[in-house]
């Protein structure tokens, strides 16, 4: 077997949740996101972890129909929120498998009451209002012709209503705070129709950090449980641990003369005579390719950097005069006791984010948990 593995630390990811429950305050539910599989960390062994805590999660989110079938087969009682859009010949299956869906138009909400009608059930739901982020949800005008009339439905429970923010994690808050005074209207005219929703939520890591008006009933923290800040421009007003390191070991060493090229496209020339590791990972591991000649990976707390092009299933480094063994641990996403390389470090780099950083990692990558 390859040594190339993900280490995911479920003891800094408990440490994060509740962390995030300490700052939200007991009144406050949580919804740990766990979609796209936990973002890359593995949402069965993270749901396992989360749920004995105390607080418990009062409810889980995800995307996916599918993520929430494989989340229902894993756990029969936890309460599973799908954020995304779900096919109406799927209704019956959301509704035997007691799974929560979104809704944001007529004609869904129609379909979805004429299935719990058939099948004799209360259907219930979740209503997601477009307060600006603009990608899904009940536009904010529209909010309340919508509440009114899911009022007069006998066959629906309409149980939460949220929205979603475009720019919590930014540093001016000024558009989050437009879009907090849109949905507080449409959370009053709510409450007064329908006083049995239980659920008004709307924050997100940046907002958990940084927006306590927009706490509400429930928070659904998501990047932030996996030990990450949304983005440069938040407070750290949590102490987060990052959760995954990406780890493997030395495939080939060998010592290379002044002027010899590595890897495709001979982007990386030897300057002098230098040992070169060959290590087992590459794109299709999820180790991204715009790491050519920028990454970096850890052996012994020494840091070396990544040379020439990543290829698709191996990666090489220079370790200059260092001599090290094929059974040194090789860290490329994590930390030792005196620096870090992170996920945060890498989507500097390569000018993305942390979220698709760990994301990215695929399911090549065997996941080992750390309890
Ligand atoms: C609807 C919804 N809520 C919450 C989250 C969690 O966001 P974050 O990972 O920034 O905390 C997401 C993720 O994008 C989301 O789509």
């Amino acid at each position: 077997m390859r040594p190339t593995y993900a280490e995911i630390n479920l003891s800094n990811l408990r440490y994060n949740y509740l962390s995030i429950a300490k700052k939200v305050g007991k009144k406050v539910a949580i919804m740990p996101v766990v979609k796209a599989d936990a973002y890359g960390h593995g949402m069965i062994e993270c749901v396992k972890s989360l749920r004995k805590l105390n607080p418990q999660p009062h409810y889980y989110g995800v995307a996916l129909l599918e993520e929430a079938m494989e989340f229902r087969q894993a756990f029969r009682k936890e309460k599973i929120l799908v954020f995304g859009t779900i096919d109406p010949r799927y209704f019956r299956v959301v509704l035997r498998n007691n799974i929560t869906p979104t809704f944001y138009e007529i004609d869904q909400i129609k379909k979805f009451s004429n299935v719990c009608k058939r099948l004799k059930i209360i259907g219930k739901f979740h209503l997601e209002i477009d307060t600006g982020m603009g990608r899904v949800g009940v536009n904010h005008a529209e909010a309340s012709d919508y509440i009114h009339w899911i009022k007069n439905e006998n066959d629906l429970f309409l149980e939460g209503i949220y929205t979603h923010f475009a720019t919590s994690d930014s540093k001016d808050k000024s558009f989050a705070y437009t879009q907090l005074e849109r949905f507080e209207r449409i959370r009053v005219f709510a409450k007064k129709e329908i006083p049995t929703i239980k659920y008004f939520h709307t924050a997100n890591s940046g907002a958990i950090l940084d927006i306590p008006e927009a706490y509400f009933d429930m928070v659904r923290p998501g990047i932030s449980l996996y030990g990450y800040y949304p983005s440069e421009e938040t407070s750290e007003s949590i102490k987060l641990k990052p959760v995954m390191s990406l780890k493997t070991k030395i495939s080939f060493l060998k010592t290379v003369t002044k002027g010899t090229t590595i890897s495709y496209g001979r982007i990386f020339k030897a300057k002098k005579r230098t040992n070169i590791a060959t290590l087992p990972i590459g794109y299709a591991d999820g180790y991204n390719r715009l790491l050519s000649n920028k990454g970096k990976a850890f052996i012994k707390n020494k840091l070396y950097n990544v040379i020439g092009r990543v290829c698709m299933d191996q990666i090489m480094i220079d370790l200059g005069d260092d001599l090290v063994t094929t059974e040194d641990e090789v860290i490329l996403i994590g930390s030792n006791d005196q620096q870090k390389f992170d996920a945060a470090d890498i989507s500097r780099l390569i000018n993305t984010i942390p979220y698709e950083v760990c994301t990215s990692i695929t399911k090549r990558v065997p996941r080992k948990y750390v309890y």
